[in-house]
């Protein structure tokens, strides 16, 4: 195994890291960078009480989340959201999971969610008109209001209006409440009553009013619908039984919140992008003028917008909104020859992986052209997982480039972004979302 340099490491990893958690937590994206250049790959680090391998190189994520991908399963923080996801696609295991992700799958073909285009468009259209030229907004809160609005209407037909900013506000809190849990020291088990588990208990409630609500006005309407409710709704297992209304409340609140604001924080880092690289904004606009000119984008458009494919690609590169995901092995085995015990936690720290020098030369610079020269194509299997990589891999990567690209072509038509004097910082809680949001000044574009 080699470190980032190219300098061969000696022997198994041996250094465990006593460091203050709370330090490392403040800055993870700073000591993982640190840990791979001085450890490589493959390394062990213990962060309180807990043993862990970080798997940093593309050989022992593959290990860990393809070839051998049947000795793990989800690591223990994702536990931490049984509370909100119950036993939906992303927290399920075992056969369970795997019958759901059977079922859900065909929904998610390209084929499929290309009807959605449209939808993503015309609601990108609406929001658009409410930005006016001159002013500095908070475009990430207006960019998740709209994600979460196609997400409801592209996967379950409903229109929400009015109820999407008491859904922000609720998935707002649950993600407080998840970054809170999961910086504890030591954390209580799910069912301790304390003043933080109550007010979580109560948004979840919230948000289950909204789900059940949906799922009981369709259960109830005779309008047939092709979208993945319908799917589910329908799915019979082998005794004939329907899903239960909470199992498919659990699948409807997964896709809901995975469907909505990966997506929103993934676009938000893009327009700090074109907001800070004007360069980058010029090569896209000349694009988009020359392929669309003033008509609204299609879907039949995107494969002729190759920059646009690019420049998000290099977006998800540097700005990973997953940033980190974990697994946790069920039995004995061997990573890369090095053995990993039954129970053992592997941190895929995907942030890090992503800048690294030996397949990105100058990592830390935006830069689209390396996805355009042909240098992509020699890149390891997983040295670019933004959305995760083998069985487990995201279920939403082509509806959520889809949405992105759609979004990003109909408002940079329209606008320029410019930086606030403030700039946006990362915070890498369980998303890599921007702290206290991203404001940028609005601009109109000059022919
Ligand atoms: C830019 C947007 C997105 C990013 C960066 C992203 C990232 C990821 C990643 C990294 C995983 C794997 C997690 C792991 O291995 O532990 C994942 C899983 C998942 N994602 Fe996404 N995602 C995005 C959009 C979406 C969308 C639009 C949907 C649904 C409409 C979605 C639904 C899911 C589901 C259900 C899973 C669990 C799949 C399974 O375990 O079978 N995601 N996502």
């Amino acid at each position: 195994m080699k470190n980032s340099h190219g300098a061969p490491q000696k022997g198994p990893p041996q250094h465990w890291f006593f460091g203050n958690a709370r330090e490392i937590a403040g800055d993870p994206l700073r000591y993982y960078a640190e840990w791979a250049d001085r450890f490589g790959d493959l390394y062990p680090v213990r962060l309180l009480n807990h043993r862990c391998l970080v798997a940093s190189g593309p050989e022992p994520i593959e290990e860990v989340l393809l070839t051998d991908s049947k000795n793990y399963r989800k690591h223990f923080v994702v536990r931490f959201l049984m509370p909100v996801f119950g036993n939906g696609l992303f927290t399920s295991e075992g056969d369970f999971w795997k019958k759901q992700r059977k079922l859900a799958q065909p929904a998610f073909h390209r084929a499929k969610i290309e009807r959605f285009g449209q939808t993503m468009v015309a609601y990108a259209e609406d929001a658009a008109r409410d930005l006016s030229p001159g002013e500095t907004r908070d475009v990430h809160a207006d960019l998740s209001r709209l994600t979460l609005l196609v997400a409801c209407k592209t996967l379950f037909d409903v229109d929400m209006g009015d109820s999407a900013n008491e859904v922000s506000t609720a998935l707002k809190h649950l993600q407080d409440a998840t970054t809170t849990r999961i910086e504890q020291k030591f954390p209580l088990p799910n069912w301790v009553p304390t003043p933080a588990k109550r007010h979580l208990d109560a948004t979840v409630r919230t948000l289950d009013r909204i789900v059940y609500r949906i799922i009981e006005e369709r259960r109830n309407s005779s309008v047939a619908r092709e979208d993945l409710l319908s799917l589910l709704l329908g799915m019979r297992d082998d005794d004939g039984q329907p899903m239960s209304d909470r199992q498919l409340r659990d699948e409807v609140i997964t896709l809901f919140i995975g469907g909505f604001e990966t997506t929103s924080i993934g676009l938000s880092w893009a327009l700090h992008v074109l907001a800070t690289h004007p360069e980058v904004d010029h090569a896209l606009q000349s694009e988009l003028v020359r392929e669309i000119g003033d008509r609204p984008v299609t879907i039949g458009d995107l494969p002729r917008l190759t920059y646009l494919e690019a420049f998000l690609k290099e977006t998800l590169r540097l700005h990973p909104p997953a940033w980190a995901i974990g697994r946790e092995a069920i039995a004995d085995s061997t990573i890369c020859g090095h053995p990993v015990r039954g129970g053992m936690s592997v941190i895929i720290p995907i942030f890090q992986v992503h800048r690294d020098a030996r397949w990105y030369p100058e990592p830390d610079r935006f830069r689209p052209e390396r996805w355009l020269d042909g240098a992509a194509k020699t890149l390891p299997k997983m040295a670019w997982l933004p959305f995760g990589g083998g069985p487990r891999a995201c279920i939403g990567d082509a509806f959520a480039k889809m949405e992105m690209s759609l979004i990003l072509a109909t408002w940079l038509r329209r606008y320029r972004f410019e930086p606030d004097a403030i700039a946006p910082v990362a915070q890498p809680a369980f998303l890599l979302r921007p702290k206290d949001g991203l404001r940028l000044r609005v601009a109109a574009r000059t022919p």
